[in-house]
């Protein structure tokens, strides 16, 4: 199974069987320029955390180009339904669902959310995706809470894919301690630099999540990793 980074929040996870896409913020995103283009990605499925526009900006035209299942809460694929995309999942907190590629959870997230328009967006959540053997907990954007405890209880997670770019969502100590109720060792940071009010030390970030004995992996933008 691999891993590719597109900037910000968004990636796309490969597994023997599906192409899934993580809220793809691209196009708006001066980073990603000639590293990645949203109009270039074909995937099978997509999934979107919440309704903010750092997390939604490409979905409705990759989804209608690419006909992909779109999984996110019920409010976001109706907003999307609405502007043309044809596989909606709709979904909400707690629920779990067998897909093509492996079963997919969509997990308490404490933040806010609303689509780019003013339509009520539900609750904002992540996902914890099991395939080809490995379990992956992407948090999406959210607070330290209690809830990731939970996640210890029913998952065994080898890659942890959490925010650490403070001021919106966890910063490093909290994202430490999110991993750490989740029982995740392998974190990769997402949410950081790619706005003024989100710039960390990427290196003291490094420092802190290894001497709490957990390895942090910060990709550049366009890289792919095996996990
Ligand atoms: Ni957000
Ligand atoms: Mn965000």
């Amino acid at each position: 199974m691999q891993i590719s980074f597109y900037g910000h929040s968004c990636f796309q996870l490969n597994t023997s069987k599906s192409r899934v896409l993580f809220d793809p913020f691209i196009s708006p995103n001066p980073l990603t320029k000639g590293k990645v283009s949203a109009d270039d990605l074909d995937v099978d499925f997509m999934l979107i955390s919440h309704g903010h526009e750092d997390h939604v900006a490409d979905a409705v035209s990759i989804a209608k180009r690419t006909k992909c299942s779109v999984v996110s809460a019920f409010e976001i694929v109706s907003w999307m339904e609405g502007k043309g995309i044809e596989n909606g999942h709709p979904m909400n907190l707690g629920g779990s669902v067998e897909l093509p590629f492996g079963k997919v959870k969509y997990v308490t997230a404490i933040h806010s959310s609303v689509l780019p328009d003013g339509t009520y967006a539900g609750n904002p959540g992540g996902f914890v995706i099991e395939a080809d053997g490995k379990t992956i907990y992407y948090a999406g954007d959210t607070a330290l809470t209690l809830d990731m405890k939970l996640l210890a209880e029913s998952f065994e997670i080898d890659w942890a894919i959490l925010p650490i770019g403070d001021n919106f969502t966890m910063g490093i100590e909290d994202a430490i301690k999110a991993a750490q109720f989740c029982g995740a060792k392998k974190v990769i940071g997402m949410h950081y630099n790619t706005f003024p009010y989100i710039a960390i030390d990427t290196e003291r970030a490094k420092r802190e999540f290894s001497a709490a004995g957990i390895e942090l992996r910060l990709m550049e933008i366009g890289e792919t990793i095996e996990l």
